[in-house]
């Protein structure tokens, strides 16, 4: 089955599809994405999603491309002509195409929209988790608006990359304050030595995670003691466990920090148990 992506209103062909050299994404980063986990064909965590995407697409001023409703046909359409039955669906709107000239265009243009599907292989993912991962921290160089999720993505760009050149998976930003704020693409969290589960608050700049507001509701139902607060890279290595959150990852098990093992330097029982846990969630709930 070939690959296909839906681009302003239309499906191409991936290996052909193409937009403007003025489309604003392309030239100002002038846009917002959004990432939903696909299981069985259908979206998970699916309302928590588009409502940051309304949220961010407002922050920006940028106008709705069409409809939820229409839009959740054209996901579903995505995900069904690219043939996936677990992955992830992948949603760019940018303030659309125009002479180039920093300030908004006036008239506004249409927001340019392009959605494309792909297929994740769930054993693999299982084994990595199985394993656990290797996280290294950085400083974070972000700007103040980590809460909108733009297409702005140098500095998790090269976060990333220095964390792939160590072996690691994920780049956890470290504050002025020597805090950790959260990963280049996820959430970063801790089961403390008291045993209680930690992860930053959202008055902080980071991204509000989908992934991490639905596991605090499952940790909530089923007792298990959290709080929304910052740790140090030094905690994290001292705690008992650690893991990250995400639609790409889900619940991920990490077992070193910057060289240094958590715990015993395996998946602790809590991250695994909470991975069990989400994936049963987004699986019912997707829709
Ligand atoms: C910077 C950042 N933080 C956190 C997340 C996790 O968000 P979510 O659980 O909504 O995928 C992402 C996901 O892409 C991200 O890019």
């Amino acid at each position: 089955m070939g690959r296909f992506a839906y681009v302003n209103h239309r499906f191409v062909r991936h290996g052909e599809a193409a937009v403007h050299i003025e489309d604003r994404g392309y030239q100002f980063a002038d846009g917002v994405y959004e990432v939903w986990a696909v299981f069985e064909g259908k979206l998970s965590d699916s309302a928590g999603h588009f409502a940051r995407l309304h949220r961010s697409l407002r922050e920006l001023r940028i106008p709705e491309p069409m409809s939820e409703a229409a839009l959740k046909v054209v996901l579903a359409e995505t995900v069904r002509r690219n043939g996936v039955r677990d992955g992830l669906v992948y949603l760019q709107v940018t303030r659309g195409v125009a002479p180039r000239d920093h300030a908004f265009p006036d008239p506004a243009p249409a927001p340019a929209i392009v959605i494309t599907a792909k297929s994740v292989d769930l054993e693999a993912a299982e084994r990595r988790a199985e394993l656990g991962a290797a996280v290294i921290t950085q400083p974070e160089n972000r700007w103040g608006r980590c809460d909108i999720k733009t297409v702005s993505l140098l500095p998790n760009v090269l976060a990333k990359q220095a964390a792939r050149e160590a072996g690691a998976v994920e780049a956890w930003y470290v504050d002025e304050l020597g805090l950790v704020t959260e990963g280049a693409s996820s959430n970063a969290w801790i089961v403390d030595q008291a045993g209680v589960l930690r992860t930053r608050d959202v008055q902080a700049n980071i991204l509000r995670g989908v992934t991490r507001a639905s596991l605090l509701e499952l940790a909530a139902e089923m007792n298990v003691a959290f709080e929304e607060r910052p740790f140090t890279p030094e905690e994290a290595k001292g705690a008992r466990e650690a893991f990250i959150t995400g639609a790409g990852t889900l619940v991920l098990p990490i077992v070193r920090i910057d060289g240094a093992n958590v715990g015993d330097g395996t998946p602790g029982p809590v991250a695994k148990r909470l991975r069990r846990i989400y994936i049963d969630h987004a699986r019912r709930g997707a829709d």
